[in-house]
């Protein structure tokens, strides 16, 4: 595997390999299983695999965690060698000196969910998977479905830009106990990591009560009762259409997924699952 470090040295590297199908991983570290199934799904599906590891600071916004976030970059290096990563990009900056003067922008798919708290975040994400499939160039790039409005409004990038790169989503890792793995995890400690298990279980609970032939907004309200019992600070619970992220607060229909996202001591989490699991998709 190479590490590479400057744009221009992946850019040399690649001309070779440019016969074959690349796929592209972009992360920023951390590496933990749900990296690894993306890094695993890119290697089914193209010849030469690229994971990026850059800890990208336009999409954290004032008071969030850049500083702090975990780097553990010789570990990562040690996953991404075992998994037959075949390049390493590990930029230490992507921005002129001057600082970002042109930047992407996400119009009303940013306002809700996430995007209603972390404003300007996913203006953030945008910009730097455009500059990283502007240095790849790769036929296709996968990302996981843990960050599902991220995926879909990334879907939405490359549709509205034109951009020939095709966005392969892949399903949520969780932990044996129903915790979606995130780098954040590692924050957490011994009382917290059991209470952000009410996340995953709220989210299971509202998808028995869809079954029962229960309203959305019936649902919804059984939900945030639940998640009141648990003293974590709850961001949002919520129940939206999977591509439009538009409230769905009818009957449930299989187009429909429900979010949430909460603060557990210092840590902020987030879940999604469908609100109709395992049924037959009517579009
Ligand atoms: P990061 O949080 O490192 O995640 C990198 C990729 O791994 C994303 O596509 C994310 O959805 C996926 N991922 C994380 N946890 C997962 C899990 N438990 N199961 C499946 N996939 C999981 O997302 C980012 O970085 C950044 O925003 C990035 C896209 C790299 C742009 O900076």
């Amino acid at each position: 595997m190479q590490v590479i470090e400057a744009v221009q040295g992946l850019r040399r590297h690649l001309v070779d390999l440019r016969q074959d199908s690349i796929a592209l991983v972009p992360t920023m570290g951390c590496l933990h299983a749900g990296h690894v199934s993306l890094i695993r799904k890119a290697k089914r599906l193209a010849d030469v695999v690229v994971v990026s590891i850059y800890v990208n600071p336009l999409q954290f916004g004032e008071g969030e965690d850049f500083e702090q976030y975990p780097r553990t970059f010789e570990e990562d290096v040690r996953i991404c060698e075992a998994e037959g990563v075949d390049v390493l990009f590990h930029p230490h900056n992507l921005y002129a000196d001057d600082g970002a003067k042109i930047t992407l922008k996400v119009h009303d798919m940013d306002c809700v969910l996430c995007g209603a708290s972390r404003v300007g975040h996913f203006d953030g994400v945008v910009t730097v998977v455009n500059m990283l499939f502007n240095i790849v160039q790769p036929n296709l790039a996968v990302f996981g479905e843990k960050d599902w409005q991220q995926l879909t409004i990334l879907r939405r990038m490359v549709a509205d830009l034109h951009m020939p790169v095709s966005i392969v989503g892949s399903a949520l890792i969780r932990e044996k106990d129903g915790l979606a793995m995130s780098s954040r995890n590692r924050y957490l400690k011994d009382n917290e990591r059991q209470q952000a298990l009410f996340l995953s279980q709220v989210l299971r609970l509202m998808q028995q009560l869809a079954l029962q032939g229960k309203t959305n907004k019936h649902i919804l309200d059984l939900g945030l009762k639940y998640l009141a019992k648990s003293h974590i600070q709850v961001e949002y619970l919520d129940i939206r259409h999977e591509h439009s992220l538009l409230p769905s607060m009818r009957m449930p229909l299989t187009t429909d997924r429900l979010f949430v996202a909460a603060t557990i001591g210092q840590t902020r989490l987030i879940d999604n699952m469908p609100l109709l699991e395992n049924l037959e998709k009517v579009e």
